[in-house]
């Protein structure tokens, strides 16, 4: 299944649109049905109005009426793979306090870690 899940984020992040900063982010989110569903990050010329893979990824999730995440595959050009940002910890805590997360580039480096180990202490309003 992971081979499958980074195989999505690679094809999502060639629809990356990175004109800024050159680096191009797929994801693919798991959902407990076994759907996949692919983000990338979208940049603006107006830095802050940039939006990264994972967060795209689960905001689409969302938007289509799915909450539940298995896991999620990120896909940079990073060696070692790169890891999700603050703000998308926080978002995917939001919804999967513990999701296992895999971290690929085009080399084929793997990284399997969790979301709480990447974000222990997750915020919670209540
Ligand atoms: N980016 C992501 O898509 N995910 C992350 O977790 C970190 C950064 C994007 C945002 C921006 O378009 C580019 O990578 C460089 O920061």
């Amino acid at each position: 299944m992971n081979k499958n899940l980074i195989e999505q984020a690679k094809q999502a992040r060639e629809n990356a649109y990175a004109p800024y900063s050159n680096y191009a982010v797929g994801a693919a989110l798991l959902l407990d049905n076994g759907e996949i569903i692919q983000g990338a990050n979208v940049e603006n010329a107006s830095f802050g109005g940039t939006v990264c893979a994972e967060r795209s990824a689960v905001f689409t999730a969302i938007s289509k009426g799915f909450r539940k995440f298995k896991a999620i595959a990120v896909v940079t050009e990073s060696s070692p793979p790169a890891s999700p940002c603050g703000f998308c910890r926080q978002v995917l805590a939001e919804f999967a306090p513990d999701l296992p997360i895999v971290l690929s580039n085009p080399q084929g480096e793997i990284t399997e870690t969790n979301l709480a180990t990447l974000l222990p202490m997750q915020f919670r309003l209540k």
